[in-house]
């Protein structure tokens, strides 16, 4: 297969093109547009592999740029979509950013799909749209099904929701083929430090304050990306069309004990946890339901305390790649979002 992955050089999409590699003959092409969040670095294991290098093209660009789009999709059996401006808090400061890419650029890419030459052998042309937990909002009951409505709460997660019904509705009205998969929190290498996670390591790293939100009992589930990789990888090769799958973990962690178990496996103290005033809207708990995800045979294999130890250890061993990353503009969003937060913080 020839699938076109646009945020291939992000932090799920790089690791998607990783073990789809290395695990089928696929070939694929990038496409990504290398914003604050991606990075050519993230594609070099891939790249210095010589059974993997030469089934993976890189083309820097935008999904929005339709010409672009239209002859890349011309060339594709399959398109992957993990591009998306992710960060909830970036959202909020920043709301045209995430309808941008998580709307325009999913129509962008629909559209390429639904106008391309057909393959040859009247084979579909699949397109696959990585989505979240998060468009679903805070859960308060029994954990969340692909049938429940909509209700995102956050400009990010109100853009995610905008994307997943423009891709529903063009399987319904032009029968296109797509497929949706919705994605517990993730983590794991190569993961932007603005998210919690990597956030938490890299500050405990350099003995600088966690800064956690409120009273930190909002509760999420905590997917390794290895496993989010390979669920897309699944929905791919066996969804049905027209249909969503949630990817859950099963590992519901409130932020307190993921400080926790990162601040243990990094030896350092709880002293450096401050409690800050809290995100706008913050929704309190996400959780799915997984069994129509389990019915095409796939099921999350890393245990939580595993993931977040290997987690660690990457970052303690690539520390080039994410203090790149803490640039003079990281430094700029840093004091924007928690500079006035952390001056009146209390301690953990
Ligand atoms: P995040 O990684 O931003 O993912 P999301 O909001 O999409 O779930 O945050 C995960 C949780 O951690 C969320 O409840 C917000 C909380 N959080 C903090 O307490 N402090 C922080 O500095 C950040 C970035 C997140």
């Amino acid at each position: 297969m020839r699938i076109l992955v646009c945020g291939g050089a992000g932090f799920i999409g790089s690791r998607f093109v990783e073990r789809r590699l290395g695990s089928t003959d696929d070939s694929m092409i990038v496409l990504d547009r290398l914003t604050y969040a991606g990075g050519r670095d993230n594609l070099e294991a891939v790249e210095a592999d010589q059974s993997l290098a030469p089934r993976l093209r890189f083309v820097e660009g935008d999904i929005c740029d339709a010409e672009t789009v239209a002859r890349l999709v011309a060339d594709a059996d399959a398109v992957v979509n993990v591009a998306a401006e992710t960060h909830v808090d970036r959202s909020i400061l920043d709301p045209a950013a995430a309808l941008r890419t998580n709307v325009v650029g999913v129509h962008a890419l629909l559209e390429a799909v639904r106008t391309a030459p057909a393959l040859p052998d009247g084979r579909r042309r699949r397109y696959l749209q990585v989505s979240t937990d998060e468009v679903y909002g805070p859960c308060e009951g029994d954990p969340h099904r692909e049938t429940d409505a909509l209700a995102p709460r956050s400009p990010y997660a109100a853009s995610k929701a905008a994307g997943d019904l423009f891709t529903l509705a063009a399987h319904e009205t032009h029968d296109l083929d797509v497929v949706i998969t919705r994605g517990a929190n993730t983590y794991g290498r190569r993961q932007h430090p603005e998210k919690l996670v990597p956030l938490f390591i890299t500050n405990a790293i350099d003995g600088q304050p966690l800064p956690l939100y409120g009273d930190g009992q909002q509760r999420r589930d905590w997917i390794f990306v290895d496993d989010h990789a390979d669920a897309i990888s699944t929905v791919l090769d066996g969804g049905e069309a027209g249909s969503i799958y949630n990817i859950p973990a099963g590992h519901e962690r409130a932020n307190v004990e993921v400080t926790r178990a990162i601040l243990d496996h990094l030896g350092r103290p709880w002293s450096l946890v401050r409690r800050v005033e809290d995100r706008p809207g913050h929704d309190r708990r996400y959780a799915m339901a997984g069994e129509r995800i389990a019915s095409l045979g796939w099921s999350p294999a890393t245990a939580f305390d595993d993931g977040i130890r290997s987690t660690v250890d990457w970052y303690r061993e690539h520390e080039a790649w994410w203090r790149q990353r803490r640039d003079r503009a990281w430094d700029d969003y840093y004091e924007q979002q928690y500079g006035r937060r952390l001056a009146t913080a209390t301690t953990g």
